[in-house]
């Protein structure tokens, strides 16, 4: 994994690497059993390097402590390494240049749950794993079993709201605490009990 941030530091396969101040490209233990995957880097995880240390960040860690996580125990990274330029969501050529890294860091990290954070980070990853993907609000707080490889355990990807989306429609706090309460039943089902 250490390989992988260093290849990604200096990635210049997109336009993105021309904006950015540094690359983010995930952080938690090595292997971990759940992977959280947000959309891309905003401004003070390009500042630091780090991901999810702003305010979405403060808002995802009070939502993983209430299900009993804490940050340490998952790894946490994007669909893009590199900050998309005033927070603009990241276009397909650009998710398409970075999605090979997140695919190493899935194989690197062999996960039993992958936790994908809002409709770029849910749309990314059925992608990657050909799973139909009909809307955001279809498959949000719902769990699909896939297989990782052939002959790989079974691996669960949960979509759920992304965090930030409190920070612009506040209201929408009591569906994205929905989601993280569903998250941690079908974690339940995959962990020792808490
Ligand atoms: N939002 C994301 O999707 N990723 C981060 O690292 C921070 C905010």
């Amino acid at each position: 994994m250490e390989r992988l941030a260093k290849e990604i530091e200096t990635c210049s396969a997109c336009n993105l690497s021309g904006s950015r101040t540094r690359t983010v490209p995930g952080e938690g233990p090595v292997p971990c059993r759940i992977m959280l995957i947000g959309e891309g880097p905003g401004k003070k995880e390009d500042e630091t390097g780090r991901p999810f240390v702003g305010r979405a960040g403060t808002i995802l860690s009070t939502l993983l402590s209430d299900i009993g996580l804490s940050r340490e125990e998952v790894f946490i990274t994007s669909v893009v390494k590199c900050r998309p330029p005033k927070n603009r969501t990241p276009g397909r050529e650009e998710i398409a240049s970075c999605i090979p890294f997140l695919h190493t860091q899935i194989e690197i990290l062999s996960p039993e749950a992958i936790v994908t954070m809002g409709r770029v980070a849910s749309a990314a990853v059925f992608e990657m794993f050909e799973i139909q993907f009909p809307s955001f609000k279809e498959v949000r707080g719902r769990a699909f079993p896939v297989q990782r490889q052939e002959n790989a355990d079974e691996m669960l990807i949960i979509p759920v709201y992304h965090p930030a989306v409190i920070t612009h429609n506040p209201p929408a706090r009591s569906i994205l605490e929905e989601d993280f309460r569903q998250l941690g039943k079908y974690l339940h089902t995959i962990r020792d009990p808490l």
